[in-house]
């Protein structure tokens, strides 16, 4: 077990450089399956949850390299046999094999996919969309064994933009016979990067990044090369640092449009943020202003900046209200921040924050993995030293974020415990 602990109230100063994207790196590996030759992905951040793509990869058969921030694929002689619960359950897009080996061997077997603890996370509308392209499901005792006879395009109507859901369609149309239409598709910059991906090795897809996704099918995909994408709530997460305790932090390699509805909202609460062509720099203010914020699929408010934000909204003078409208249960920060001198009251899918507040250094936990980047924040912000264990959730999530941080002037440190 891990945890860290921060000596608060330290101004960060200098330059902190964005890692490739989580969730476009953990959709991009799985993916690389459908290709017939060797898939190579550059700027894969190195954190665990890639680890445990690696462990999945490795016990199918593919042949994996990796060096710092590369990853090879060679996947032409894996097998495909069901895939554990214990790796399965370590992360929520391990659920992208069952799209992926479904694509290729029209059969998968293996175990609902893991994820944080913020309420139920359902797959009905992935398997809505393997079963709309011809595949029978049958479900027991949590495992799902799914064939197909023949992949047939189909169209698949989501009734939530579902990020999941939108992708496992995506891979499965891809190799099924004929046009797949997906409607109600999610927008968010991973969908495109994994579109942009495919389509690389051969696939036909148009309008991913729009809510109309159209897919032809095709017989066989081949080699490529690809980089992932700037992770944009990495930078958000630094970002909020810089508006709580930066003097010019200078956050880099980043994509600005991908982070405008938080860049926005900040400057509403009267933030100091100047946004260049890749980069952001950032001071801290007093006086920010209370604000209204509701989390939506993108270009809204994303939902995993919603518990970094709670930090700073910790800090703004009155009363800020902020909605979770994607999941039922992500507000197990606040218990900590109110352990640290906060005053927020939850109201259903709502929390009240009542600022400013004096946040002090206290032993808090990182109960999932933007509970845990929230801490950070507010321990950052804090007098005193804060400890926060369950790190490891952190870890899975921010590349590097001990040495990103000292690197700005943080005096932060990682334990073993
Ligand atoms: N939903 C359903 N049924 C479905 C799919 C979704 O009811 O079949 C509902 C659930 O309430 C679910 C919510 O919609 O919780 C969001 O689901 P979605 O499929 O959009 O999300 P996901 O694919 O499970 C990805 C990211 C999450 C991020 C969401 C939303 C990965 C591995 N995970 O999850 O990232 O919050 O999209 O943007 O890409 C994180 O990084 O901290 C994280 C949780």
């Amino acid at each position: 077990m891990k945890q860290i602990k921060i000596e608060g109230n330290n101004i960060l100063t200098g330059e902190i450089k964005i890692s490739g994207a989580k969730n476009s790196a953990v959709a991009l590996i799985p993916a690389s399956l459908l290709s017939d030759g060797i898939v190579k992905i550059d700027n894969v951040p190195n954190i665990s949850d890639i680890d445990a793509l690696d462990e999945i990869l490795t016990y199918l058969g593919a042949t994996v390299k990796r060096t710092d921030s590369t990853i090879e694929i060679d996947s032409s002689k894996i097998e495909n046999k069901e895939i554990p619960e214990s790796i399965s359950k370590k992360l929520r897009a391990s659920y992208y094999f069952m799209s992926a080996l479904l694509a290729k061997y029209k059969k998968v077997e293996m175990y609902f996919p893991g994820g944080c603890n913020i309420g139920s996370r359902p797959i009905d509308q992935t398997l809505k969309a393997f079963r709309l392209l011809g595949a029978t499901v049958i479900e027991e005792n949590n495992k799902y064994t799914i064939t197909a006879e023949e992949l047939i395009g189909n169209n698949i109507y989501l009734d939530m933009p579902s990020v999941g859901a939108t992708i496992n369609a995506m891979l499965v149309a891809t190799r099924a016979k004929g046009k797949t239409y997906i409607y109600n598709a999610a927008k968010e910059p991973e969908i495109v990067s994994i579109a942009t991906f495919l389509n690389q090795m051969g696939a036909k897809i148009l309008g991913a990044g729009t809510n109309h996704i159209e897919i032809t099918g095709v017989d066989k995909l081949n080699s490529c090369f690809t980089e992932v994408i700037p992770d944009r709530i990495e930078a958000g997460t630094y970002i909020i640092a810089g508006a709580l305790v930066g003097d010019n932090l200078k956050i880099t390699n980043i994509i600005p449009e991908h982070i405008e509805s938080l860049t926005t909202k900040m400057k509403e609460m009267g933030c100091n943020i100047k946004i260049g062509e890749d980069y952001v720099i950032v001071s801290k203010k007093d006086n920010l202003k209370p604000i209204k914020v509701q989390t939506l699929g993108y270009p809204g408010f994303p939902t995993d900046l919603q518990q970094p934000l709670t930090a700073l909204l910790t800090q703004a003078n009155g009363l800020s209200i902020l909605e979770e409208t994607i999941y039922e249960n992500r507000f197990n920060n606040v218990k900590y921040l109110n352990k640290m001198g906060a005053f927020i009251t939850i109201e259903g899918k709502k929390i009240f924050v009542n600022g400013p507040s004096n946040l002090k250094g206290k032993v808090v936990e990182a109960t999932d993995l933007r509970a845990g980047a929230c801490m950070v924040l507010a321990a950052l912000k804090a007098s005193g030293t804060t400890t926060i264990t369950q790190i490891e959730h952190v870890l899975r999530g921010y590349e590097n974020i001990v040495e990103k941080l000292s690197n700005v002037g943080a005096k932060i440190t990682l334990e073993d415990i």
